[in-house]
């Protein structure tokens, strides 16, 4: 139907007929001569319609926006002074000579050269198939295929061998709720979407694969956000025989390419690591944003003794934390800024931001400005202020809490900051952060949760610490963060049973329920499970950081809105009374569908 896409005709063929199909961008009438400019995937080309080709011409009077069309015609220089640099095609344009409306289009609901924040995403995602049409969609899309060809070459060059695994299968715990989907042919019983393949690719080591990966859909049901999906796709990777040293080089040499071939741009050898511990101390997070000087400096030990509940409670309380956190030049903040700000933490569960300005250090306290100096020593307030670095113009926050709400509220109010103020350094800050915790305390549910998941390695030398100690057990596990965005996690699993068993029992997992859940596992691990470990990264993520992209909707073809329903095709939806009694399924309530 075609010789060319629209987007490649270029002036090397002038004076030549080609024919092109594609989209109506846009269309205008100009004195006589009818304008079109036809769209593909490749790009916009002009074509001219002039009055004397009358067939052509008449049919060119009544294509609209989005009309499908076949064009034949000649190709042929510009006028000199309506060329267009920006067009791959700009130098020349068609002489239509004859034209087919292969089909008709009713109007757009919205203009497709528009940005992505002009129209409203509910909108964009009802009618994805236009918005995909978008040049800033096409391009997001295009890379997002780029990405994943060079990560498979990558993968292919170095032995890897791309295994599929089930989707319908068996839970593994990842830390969000399972999607189940229920068995017709086995009564009351359900299969449950993978999280990962963490079980499956820990098998494969066992069955000798030597080195796996999967470019993969995981389903999760969790809360939203930007950066999550209920289903998502992870670049999954799992090695026999090798350390946790040797994987981290690995897919840091495989994230170095592919920045270099997609941005031209160098990423650091190595990247730098950081110990959890340590993140969260500086940061107050795992996955810190590098790119912001600011850090968390802990200040507990000046306040215990003094009157000030708000300071002295946390500083004396093993759980708790204060800590402060300068805010260069932060004195230009109103009290409505800070009042935003002090409602902005509110959502991790601060109660308050107190701060100080520092006004004219010279002066000593004289010099400072803050509603909480009256609560507090002169001494110590100067110590603060030198611990922080604090300097004229400056600002410094405080929480004081729980160390997790602290972490959380301060260690988020610094990306804020840095975003609202502009305080971003540097383009690409890669880290690894190393030697996380095995477990982390469930307050509510009194009991220890697993950090990353129930098949990591602890340290060899924590195992003991297994049983009588968890909370000072460390794990074989690393999660390569970038610019404040956890890119992928993985770990060194457990390779030995009694290992195994002695984490299940840490986690509070019964004998009897490991064996019903697990019981798989714990048997493969008796027939010669080799050391292998192994990592994850997303997929999605990882395109959203190349490309810019602001969600990680904009770089799925056919993502779900925050409340994990598909605007598109109206799903989840309800079904039939037949398929239900099928399925052996009886509803609670008279079927509603809740999406509105
Ligand atoms: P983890 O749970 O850290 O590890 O997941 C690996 C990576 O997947 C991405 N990711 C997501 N992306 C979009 N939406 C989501 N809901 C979502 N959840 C996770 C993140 C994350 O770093 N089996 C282990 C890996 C291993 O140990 O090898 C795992 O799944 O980028
Ligand atoms: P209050 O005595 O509660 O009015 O608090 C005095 C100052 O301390 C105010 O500026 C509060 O915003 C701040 N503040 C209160 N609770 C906390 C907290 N947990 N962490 C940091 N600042 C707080």
């Amino acid at each position: 139907m075609r010789t060319n896409y629209c987007g490649e005709v270029t002036e090397s063929l002038i004076d030549q007929e080609v024919t092109v199909c594609g989209w109506v961008h846009r269309r205008r009438d100009h004195g006589g001569v009818i304008f079109i400019d036809l769209r593909d995937r490749e790009g916009l080309l002009q074509v001219v319609y002039d009055p004397d080709i009358e067939d052509a011409f008449a049919t060119a009077e009544s294509v609209r926006n989005e009309y499908v069309l076949q064009v034949k015609g000649l190709v042929r220089y510009r006028p000199e002074g309506t060329k267009n640099d920006k067009l791959a095609t700009g130098q020349i344009e068609i002489l239509g000579k004859e034209l087919t409306i292969l089909n008709a289009a009713e109007t757009p609901p919205f203009m497709l050269d528009v940005a992505d924040d002009e129209v409203a995403e509910d909108i964009r995602l009802k009618y994805r198939y236009i918005d995909l049409r978008r040049e800033p969609m096409q391009k997001r899309l295009k890379m997002r295929s780029d990405i994943v060809r060079t990560l498979r070459n990558f993968l292919d060059d170095n032995g890897f061998m791309d295994i599929e695994t089930p989707m319908l299968t068996k839970a593994t715990p990842e830390g969000a709720r399972d999607y189940l989907v229920p068995s017709r042919t086995h009564e009351n019983s359900f299969f449950a979407l993978p999280q990962s393949p963490q079980l499956f690719k820990q098998l494969l080591m066992m069955s000798g694969m030597d080195r796996y990966y999967q470019i993969v859909r995981c389903f999760r049901d969790e809360d939203l956000r930007a950066d999550r999906q209920p289903e998502f796709t992870q670049i999954d990777i799992e090695t026999s025989f090798i350390d946790e040293e040797e994987i981290m080089s690995l897919t840091e040499y495989m994230m170095r390419g592919i920045f270099s071939d997609v941005l031209n741009v160098d990423l650091p050898n190595p990247f730098p690591r950081m110990t959890y511990d340590e993140a969260i101390r500086r940061f107050g997070s795992d996955k810190p944003d590098m790119r912001i000087s600011m850090e968390l400096v802990d200040i507990a030990d000046l306040l215990q003794d003094i009157e000030f509940k708000v300071f002295s409670g946390p500083a004396k309380d093993e759980k708790g934390r204060v800590a402060a956190m300068r805010l260069p030049q932060g004195c230009k903040l109103s009290r409505k800024d800070i009042d935003g700000y002090t409602n902005f933490v509110g959502i991790y569960g601060a109660k308050g931001l107190a701060y100080i300005k520092v006004n004219e250090l010279a002066k000593g306290v004289e010099g400072l400005q803050s509603p909480i100096l009256k609560f507090l020593p002169d001494d110590a307030v100067m110590e603060i202020i030198k611990r922080t670095g604090a300097e004229d113009g400056d600002l410094v926050f405080f929480g004081a809490d729980k160390a997790k709400i602290v972490n959380e509220a301060l260690g988020a109010l610094r990306v804020k900051l840095a975003e609202d103020l502009d305080l971003m350094e540097g383009d690409w800050e890669p880290l690894w952060v190393v030697d996380f915790p095995m477990f982390e305390w469930d307050e509510g549910g009194k009991r220890w949760h697993a950090l990353h998941h129930p098949f990591t390695s602890p340290k060899e030398s924590d195992i003991e610490l297994l049983e009588s100690d968890p909370g000072k057990c460390y794990s074989r596990a690393y999660d390569m963060v970038l610019n404040g965005t956890e890119l992928g996690g993985g770990s060194m699993r457990i390779y030995r049973e009694e290992v195994q068993k002695k984490v299940f029992k840490a986690l509070g997992i019964s004998e009897e329920e490991a064996e019903e859940k697990f019981g798989f596992l714990l048997d493969a691990l008796k027939f010669g499970c080799p050391p292998h470990g192994g990592i994850a990264f997303g997929l999605d993520r990882l395109v959203m950081l190349l490309s810019g992209a602001s969600s990680i909707r904009d770089v799925m073809a056919f993502p779900k809105t925050q409340s994990a329903s598909c605007l598109l095709t109206q799903a989840p939806s309800t079904v039939s009374e037949a398929q239900l009694r099928e399925l052996h399924i009886k509803l609670r309530k008279p079927t509603v569908n809740k999406e509105s």
